[in-house]
């Protein structure tokens, strides 16, 4: 640039370049950028983030049979999943869950604290039974596969009042949208919003569950050790006491990823402004809601947040090819809207990982989601581009 006049110059900067102009944000988005990852949210009091920093250090703790690890478990620590790039976020562990559906009830035997299958087992338990993974319960009518999610934010939507989840439920589809989406209500009457079918209310529990279904780590909130098809654990191959995870271990796991900060939406140029209302405007938003807010909260960051979560944490009825296995009020081809917020760390998408690219995801859209799906397809190829940049940044 040869500008005659030195205060030229920014100003032809920022005309050349008005696409990539960064949009003001108004406190709601947060930085462009990723140096809130694995963060605490902002704003945290003293006692707070000590809990989040000790609770940091038992999701990343290594467990073993002497502390407690298994018989039956998926990995040692809650990091080794969700890990990449930082503690919390997504993994290349995938899963087997399993449950049975009779008639229209969807059961998961009496022993099992959760759908998931353990596929592997401490040594003890290999010398005893003569088995390495945990077989599929005989009474299971399916099973499905599972990625790890990242949980970065997840304590703002654990946040969100019921309310503002039901107010967008719409069982009948009584607005004619082709969409109807509605709650997994839990056995106790409430919102179910955790688990790719939202079978869980509360992170509390999700937690609390996650540390016996995917280590065997029992503690004061789950404390029922997974057993193989029913069956009496065999003597000596579980000596650690129950609990094997105190209270406070429990808590401040459960404070640390309540705490963690969602990633903030990256690059939010006019360009990708554009694509975003593109995205709503193709009836993406009416299932991915860009925005949700959490209601007022004890812990004061947490408070009257907004929260870029892109999805109602509603179940929808996604069409046959995706359909796998039932959970609560969840059909098999009932799925809780995948929250888009930290898509940027995902290489595989959908439930079961079936999808290489954000292109191909949308394409399985059956159902409910076929209607959006169609009018993406539509769109000239630059246009889908466009999309998928915006999506990629989120
Ligand atoms: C073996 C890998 C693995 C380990 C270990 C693991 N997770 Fe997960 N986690 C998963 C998978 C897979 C899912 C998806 C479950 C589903 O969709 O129902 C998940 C889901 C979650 C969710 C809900 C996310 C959502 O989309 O609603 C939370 C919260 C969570 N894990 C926390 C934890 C905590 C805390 C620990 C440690 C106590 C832990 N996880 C250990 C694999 C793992
Ligand atoms: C009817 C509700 C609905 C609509 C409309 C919808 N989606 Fe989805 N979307 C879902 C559900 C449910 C899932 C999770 C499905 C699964 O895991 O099998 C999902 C998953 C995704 C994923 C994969 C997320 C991941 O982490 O793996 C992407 C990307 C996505 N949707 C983008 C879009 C785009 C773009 C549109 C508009 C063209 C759209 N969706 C419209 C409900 C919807």
């Amino acid at each position: 640039m040869s500008g005659r006049s030195l205060f030229l110059v920014p100003v032809l900067m920022v005309f050349a370049t008005a696409c990539e102009r960064q949009l003001p944000t108004g406190g709601l988005l947060g930085k462009a950028g990723g140096n809130s990852l694995g963060r605490p949210l902002a704003g945290l009091k003293t006692d707070e983030r000590r809990l989040f920093d000790r609770g940091s250090i038992v999701f990343a703790t290594e467990f073993t049979p002497e502390t407690g690890l298994g018989p039956l478990f998926n990995s040692t620590s809650c990091a080794e999943c969700h890990e990449d790039p930082v503690a919390g976020a997504v993994g290349d562990e995938v899963e087997i869950h399993a449950t049975e559906l009779q008639g229209a009830v969807c059961k998961r035997p009496e022993h099992r604290r959760g759908p998931v299958i353990q596929q592997t087992v401490t040594a003890a338990l290999h010398d005893s039974l003569g088995i390495d993974v945990e077989p599929v319960p005989s009474a299971a009518t399916g099973t499905g596969l599972r990625t790890t999610p990242s949980i970065l934010g997840f304590g703002l939507l654990d946040a969100v009042p019921e309310a503002e989840i039901l107010a967008r439920a719409d069982s009948d589809d009584r607005d004619g949208d082709g969409i109807s989406g509605r709650p997994n209500m839990t056995p106790d009457g409430h919102v179910g919003r955790f688990g790719r079918k939202a079978q869980t209310a509360t992170l509390r529990e999700f937690n609390a569950t996650a540390f016996v279904m995917e280590m065997g780590i029992t503690n004061p909130e789950s404390d029922v050790e997974q057993t193989v098809d029913g069956q009496p654990l065999p003597l000596g191959v579980d000596p650690t006491p129950d609990p094997e995870l105190s209270q406070a271990d429990l808590d401040a796991t459960i404070a640390f990823v309540r705490f963690l900060a969602p990633p903030a939406p990256q690059g939010m140029t006019v360009a990708i402004a554009a694509s975003r209302q593109r995205f709503i405007q193709i009836g993406c938003a009416g299932c991915h809601v860009p925005y949700l807010k959490t209601g007022p909260n004890p812990v004061k960051a947490l408070s009257d947040q907004t929260v870029p979560a892109f999805t109602d944490l509603l179940l929808h009825d996604m069409g046959p090819a995706l359909a796998d296995i039932c959970l609560q009020q969840a059909l098999p081809s009932e799925f809780r809207t995948e929250p888009l917020m930290g898509l940027r760390f995902k290489t595989a998408f959908l439930h079961d990982g079936r999808a290489t690219s954000i292109e191909q995801a949308i394409d399985f859209h059956g159902g409910e989601g076929a209607a959006a799906r169609d009018r993406f397809e539509a769109l000239s190829l630059g246009e889908r581009a466009a999309i998928v940049r915006f999506l990629r940044g989120l």
